[in-house]
């Protein structure tokens, strides 16, 4: 099984390559950013409280993340080669709770790859982006305060990954397939 975690700044390209991992290692695909998003475009209750904290760059509670990523873990990772956490854990009491949730459910994190991108790069990745994403967050106010969001609350999660010797930091700057070839390299060395 490889349950991977894959980490970085707004911006440092995720969801893209984790796209590509998925393809190649038949993973299943977990961002708690899209499921946020599908229950905004569902116009749930909770889709709806979602999108106040996400419009203005705030994390949004962690019992409303931790509902929704165990019960997406529950419904769809049944016979596949492990999962792909996108965007979670976004704070250290949340890589706790991972913990926990994977105990019981006899799983194991894998390793988190943490992607690092220069700040101007991730600011002109996700300008770009908002020119036709739709996302609420994709403009120069919120995307600042991302940043310092990313800066306090989710950088400290590499320090609790780094402690159980589970973190790799990849350089994510450079062409796509150039950032995917330096991942493949990490998760074939963890097969
Ligand atoms: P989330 O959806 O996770 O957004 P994010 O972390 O801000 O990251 P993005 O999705 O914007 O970027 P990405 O790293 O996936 O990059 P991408 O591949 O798209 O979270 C959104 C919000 O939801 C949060 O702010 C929070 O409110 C809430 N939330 C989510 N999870 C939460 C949690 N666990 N707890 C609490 N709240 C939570 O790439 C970006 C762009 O760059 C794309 O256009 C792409 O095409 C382009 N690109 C990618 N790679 C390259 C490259 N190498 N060169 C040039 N362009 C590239
Ligand atoms: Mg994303």
């Amino acid at each position: 099984m490889l349950n991977i975690i894959i980490c970085g700044a707004p911006g440092c390209g995720k969801g893209t390559q984790s796209d590509l991992i998925v393809e190649k290692y038949t993973l299943k695909h977990l961002s708690t950013g899209d499921l946020l998003r599908n229950e905004i475009a569902k116009k749930s209750t909770l889709g709806k409280e979602a999108e106040s904290f996400i419009s203005k760059g705030n994390l949004v509670p962690d019992k409303m993340i931790l509902d929704i990523l165990s019960k997406a873990i529950d419904e769809q990772t049944k016979d596949c080669n492990g999962i792909i956490l996108d965007g979670f854990p976004r704070n250290v009491d949340q890589a706790e709770a991972l913990e926990e949730l994977m105990t019981k459910l006899k799983k194991e994190v894998t390793i988190l790859i943490d992607l690092h991108v220069d700040n101007q790069e991730l600011i002109d990745r996700l300008l770009k982006r908002g020119e036709t994403s739709g996302r609420s967050d994709d403009n120069m106010e919120t995307i600042k305060k991302r940043l310092e969001v990313y800066k306090s609350k989710t950088a400290p999660v590499s320090d609790f990954y780094k402690k159980k010797n589970k973190y790799a930091a990849v350089d994510g700057m450079g062409t796509i397939d150039e950032i995917f070839g330096r991942i493949s390299n990490i998760i074939d060395s963890k097969r």
